[in-house]
């Protein structure tokens, strides 16, 4: 038997710092993350640890930390609900990284996808990248969890932690929860040219846009060249399918209606969805920039994240030396 901590499901998910968000991070993953706060113990961190394997300017560390940071507290994440922390302020993360490297067969990295696709885009091939999927094992299971939202591109590192969890626990004794993943949806937001929306595509509507750029980047989503006046398939078309992220059942079936009764042009529904954008987005972007003015809000939000996740951390460590036969750490 597998022991499971005590109380209620442990849900995990690291965010990497990197990039302004869009409608594709909101939908597919931010806003499960935030509203599974109510739901279970969460704990989620910005991983800054990984980051340091493709940004290597300690000011962008800094910034990109602080702006994850910024996003998810304006987006509505509670830090008196989810522990939210930077990564790197929990260092025993390295520790248990470490201790999962001795039984982790080399062959299993080798098999990672992602490492070879990061190369291929000319990341350095560093050590450190080469080990990413024990860090992100570590840090899943230090907490012991049980759950981890990820996107599709994850999942062969959930199974990596899934083999390293079982690994461990056949060696050195029951410790670990063998976690599972839930899936993003990520994959149902499309970006402006119908493809699933990616910073790397091009293609995507930012979150905390405003104003003529906002505008530019809805007015640019691709259409067929239907005139106003035919008859339109809505689950043909992206801004349809957009606005329906925003809209309430009545509102979609309305816009629905008319995409089929004719009369309305690709203009006018783009219209009806920047206005759902803005007053959706318009009040969180205001809580940004508020935000963004007290950083020492956000500093001593992530640092009550930290204690907690550190307390819970720290538990498990214990557990993890004794079991391979350490002493506990008692020196402060
Ligand atoms: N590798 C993840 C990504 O690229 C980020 C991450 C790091 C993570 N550690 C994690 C995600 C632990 C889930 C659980 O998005």
């Amino acid at each position: 038997m597998t022991p499971t901590p005590p109380g209620p499901l442990r849900i995990l998910s690291g965010i990497q710092p990197t990039g302004k968000p869009h409608l594709g991070n909101y939908f597919g993953a931010i806003k499960q993350h935030i509203a599974l706060q109510n739901e279970a113990t969460c704990f989620y961190f910005i991983a800054d640890y990984h980051s340091l394997t493709s940004v290597q300017d300690p000011a962008a560390l800094r910034q990109n930390v602080l702006d994850v940071a910024l996003d998810y507290f304006a987006l509505g994440l509670d830090p008196s609900k989810a522990a939210f922390f930077r990564q790197s302020d929990v260092p025993e993360v390295t520790e248990l990284a470490w201790i999962f490297s001795t039984v982790c067969p080399m062959g299993l990295l080798e098999r990672a996808v992602s490492y070879k696709e990061k190369v291929d885009r000319g990341i350095e091939a560093s050590v450190g990248l080469f080990f990413y999927p024990v860090l992100q094992a570590a840090d899943i299971l230090i907490y012991r969890s049980h759950v981890v939202p990820v996107g599709k591109d994850q999942v062969q590192h959930i199974e990596i932690t899934r083999d390293l969890a079982e690994k461990f626990n056949r060696t050195w004794g029951e410790v670990f929860p063998i976690p599972t993943y839930r899936l993003d949806k990520g994959s149902k937001v499309p970006g402006t040219d119908g493809q699933k929306m990616s910073k790397s595509y091009g293609n995507a509507i930012e979150i905390f846009a405003e104003g003529k750029p906002l505008q530019k980047s809805v007015m640019s989503i691709v259409t067929d060249s239907l005139p106003v006046e035919a008859p339109k398939d809505p689950d043909k078309c992206t801004v349809f399918t957009l606005y329906s992220l925003f809209a309430t059942d009545a509102e979609r079936d309305a816009l629905a209606a008319r995409y089929r009764a004719g009369g309305m042009g690709y203009g006018e529904a783009k219209k009806m969805l920047l206005e759902k954008i803005n007053a959706h987005f318009g009040p969180i972007r205001e809580k940004r920039k508020q935000l963004s003015a007290h950083p020492e809000q956000v500093e001593e939000a992530l640092r009550q994240g930290a204690v907690r996740a550190r307390a819970e951390a720290r538990q498990t460590m214990q557990l993890v030396r004794a079991a391979v036969g350490m002493k506990p750490q008692s020196v402060a």
